[in-house]
């Protein structure tokens, strides 16, 4: 090898070396949120004092947590939101106190489930209906296709006393589901 080539060579190596130097850094970067594994598996939470609920009538909780978009990192902020029911009177002790939980995002494509006395649980985005215990309302009883697949999504609930307080609140575990599928398939 005369010098002339050493010398090309040489140089290869420094320019190869350094595009590796600037390459790898760079793609770690633009994947990592690819690589970066998923944490579902909900966020528990207390959500409303169980004094605060009427027996039979559902209320809206939001639910809020930290959350990670592709890139950014954000504190937190509403995350989404459930529907609580009280089955049980004030007859019962409050450890017993039965409650109920629904996930607020409709099972069909994901609109936002309203709920009020008159029409029930309802999804104004293609007319979905659901009973009180978040069963479907039937065709029959509709008078139209009812477009959901399935019931909407119970969450796990509980009484829980506070500590410091001794207060009752109503701890939900938020878990997100996949929509227009026959079963609840968590979403990663
Ligand atoms: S998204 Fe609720 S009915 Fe379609």
């Amino acid at each position: 090898m005369n010098r002339r080539s050493l010398m090309k060579l040489v140089s290869r190596v420094i320019g190869w070396t350094c595009a590796l130097v600037v390459a790898v850094p760079g793609i770690s970067f633009i994947t990592a949120p690819l690589r970066r594994r998923s944490s579902s598996g909900g966020i528990k939470q207390r959500v409303v004092k169980l004094d605060n609920l009427r027996v039979g009538e559902p209320t809206q909780v939001a639910i809020t947590g930290s959350r990670q978009d592709a890139w950014v990192h954000y504190d937190e902020e509403v995350v989404g939101r459930a529907w609580i029911v009280r089955e049980t009177d004030d007859s019962v002790a409050p450890e017993e106190t039965r409650v109920r939980a629904f996930s607020s995002v409709c099972p069909h494509l994901g609109c936002v489930v309203q709920f009020n006395s008159e029409r029930g649980f309802n999804c104004p985005c293609h007319k979905a209906f659901f009973q009180p215990d978040g069963q479907p309302v039937s065709e029959a009883e509709l008078g139209h296709k009812n477009p959901t697949p399935r019931s909407l999504d119970d969450l796990e609930c509980q009484v829980v006393e506070d500590a410091e307080s001794g207060e009752w609140w109503v701890e939900v575990k938020y878990e997100k589901f996949e929509y227009g599928l026959t079963t609840k398939v968590p979403r990663a």
